[in-house]
This record gives structure tokens, C-alpha cells and sequence, in this order.
């Protein structure tokens, strides 16, 4: 084979790795589809009181933001309560059933209840949304608007917030949640807290690593991911070391 030809297939060979490695890496905004990628999200809080996990980025006019839970039921966040502890937050909760998600847009009318923005008088205002769930645990991820211009959903701007984070172990939307926590957090600068409601001392951060792959869900796109990664990297080494090897060789025989 001549040299040159050896050479035209080491750089293809090359560039469909880095192609294909790249492609495992997201840019720009966060795809709605039920899993968390590495360095999908901008930012990232996690409560390590109850092991949840809030990823969230803005671009101009909207949020994308993802729940992750170690548990099978539902799971929510409750932003700006403006009354005793649950009262008058804007909610977001969802559960994972059978493989599909059922999400809903809410509003804490009571202390300790609460109801759809739609029975309320107001409106869904979830644009998209996606889930997944596996024995590690439960994703939702959606999208809305900064400002629904919706009188049961806070618009978001640039301060912090007392947010409220819960989930279940039921599907049950209406059940009482085994564990809840609160934080505060400004979703512009990326800056949160931990309020320790129950004096537990474990409190949460906001975690600068964006990097959730140490316990992140195994999903199948993961898995096949990763060994799309191990693939292409194991074609290209093959490829150069082909072509080192017999370059020297036949280089003077052309
Ligand atoms: C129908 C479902 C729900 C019921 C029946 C319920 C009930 C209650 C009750 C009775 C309390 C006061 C007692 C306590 O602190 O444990 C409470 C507090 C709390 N709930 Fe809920 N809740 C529900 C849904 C949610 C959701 C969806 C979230 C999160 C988005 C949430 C987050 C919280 C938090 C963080 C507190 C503590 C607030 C504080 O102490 O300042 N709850 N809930």
C-alpha cells in the first residue's frame, strides 16, 4: 500500500474519532431528554441532606433545569414560598412511571397543599419536558420560561431564592414527602445555600464540578456513549500505530 494512502486513512481514521468523541460531548443549551450528561448544565446544587440534585442553566428568555433524586417516586422543587412553609411557592413536580413522565406545573395554595396552576385560573406553562428512572433513582428535566407572565409562577430574576426541594417514594402526587430540605439559591449568579430546617447539620452546596458522572444514572444513551467513546478511541490507536509501523517500511519502496 502506498504511503500516501496510509496516510489518507490515518487522518480519516483520526477525524471520525475526534468526530465521534466530541459528539459525546453536549454544547449550548441542555437537551430535554431525561438523562443528565457531563457539563450538560451550567450550574449545579446539591442537597446533600436529602442526596437531591438541582441542574439548571438560563439563556435569555428561559430555564432549563433537571431534579435528581435517589428514590423512585416524585420529586419536586418549590420556588419563593411567601407564607409559612409551603405557602405560595411555584412548583414543579413530576414522577416517572412505566417509563413515561407525568409532570405538572403547581402553585402552594396552603401551607401544606398544593394544586395545579390550571385549576387555580392559571396556566400549564412547562414548554418541555422529559424523564427517565432506573433502581438509582429518578431525572425529570424541563423547561420554562424565566417570566410565564403566570400570577401562580415566580419570574425569575437575578436574587436569591428560598427554594423548596422534596421527594417520595410513592407516584402519588398527593402524598406526603419522607424527604424534603430547603436552600437558597439565585439561578443567575449560580450561588446557593443550604437552609438546615431540621438543625441536621449536613446542610448542601453548590457544586463547582459540573461533572455528575459519579452518580449519575446508567442509562442505555450513556452506556452507548461510552462505548462509542472506547470504540472510535481504539480505532484511531490501532490507525496510527498501523501506520507508524509500516510507513518506515514501505516508505522506500514507492
Ligand atoms: C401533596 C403533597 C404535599 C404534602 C401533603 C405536603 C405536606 C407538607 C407538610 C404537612 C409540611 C409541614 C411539615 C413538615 O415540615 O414536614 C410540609 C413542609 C414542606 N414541604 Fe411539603 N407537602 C407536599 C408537597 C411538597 C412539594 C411538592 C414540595 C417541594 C417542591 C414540598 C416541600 C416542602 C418543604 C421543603 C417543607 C418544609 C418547609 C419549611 O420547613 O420551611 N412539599 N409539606
Amino acid at each position: 500500500m502506498k504511503k500516501s494512502t496510509l496516510m489518507g486513512i490515518t487522518a480519516v481514521l483520526t477525524l471520525l474519532s475526534f468526530a465521534s468523541v466530541s459528539s459525546a460531548f453536549y454544547e449550548g443549551m441542555p437537551s430535554i431528554d431525561g438523562q443528565i450528561q457531563n457539563d450538560e448544565y451550567q450550574n449545579h446544587y446539591k442537597d446533600s441532606k436529602i442526596n437531591m440534585d438541582v441542574y439548571w442553566t438560563l439563556d435569555e428568555e428561559n430555564i432549563y433545569m433537571a431534579l435528581r433524586s435517589h428514590s423512585k417516586g416524585w420529586i419536586g422543587i418549590g420556588i419563593d414560598p411567601t407564607g409559612s412553609l409551603m405557602q405560595g411557592a411555584d412548583i414543579i413536580l413530576g414522577y416517572v412511571k412505566d417509563g413515561k413522565l407525568s409532570i405538572e406545573d403547581n402553585f402552594a395554595n396552603s401551607a401544606v397543599n398544593h394544586a395545579l396552576d390550571t385549576a387555580l385560573g392559571g396556566k400549564n406553562d412547562i414548554l418541555e419536558s422529559a424523564g427517565s428512572e432506573n433502581d438509582k433513582g429518578t431525572v425529570i428535566e424541563f423547561k420554562r420560561k424565566l417570566n410565564t407572565a403566570d400570577s401562580f409562577d415566580r419570574a425569575l430574576t437575578d436574587r436569591e431564592y428560598k427554594v423548596l426541594l422534596a421527594y417520595s417514594d410513592t407516584d402519588d402526587l398527593t402524598s406526603y414527602h419522607p424527604a424534603k430540605s430547603t436552600a437558597f439559591i439565585n439561578f443567575f449568579s449560580g450561588k446557593g445555600q443550604n437552609e438546615d430546617i431540621d438543625n441536621v447539620g449536613n446542610g448542601g452546596s453548590i457544586v463547582k464540578t459540573q461533572n455528575p458522572t459519579t452518580d449519575s444514572i446508567p442509562t442505555e444513551k450513556n452506556r452507548f456513549q461510552s462505548f462509542l467513546t472506547m470504540l472510535t478511541g481504539i480505532i484511531s490507536i490501532a490507525g496510527v500505530t498501523i501506520a507508524l509501523l509500516i510507513i518506515p517500511e514501505r516508505g522506500g519502496n514507492e
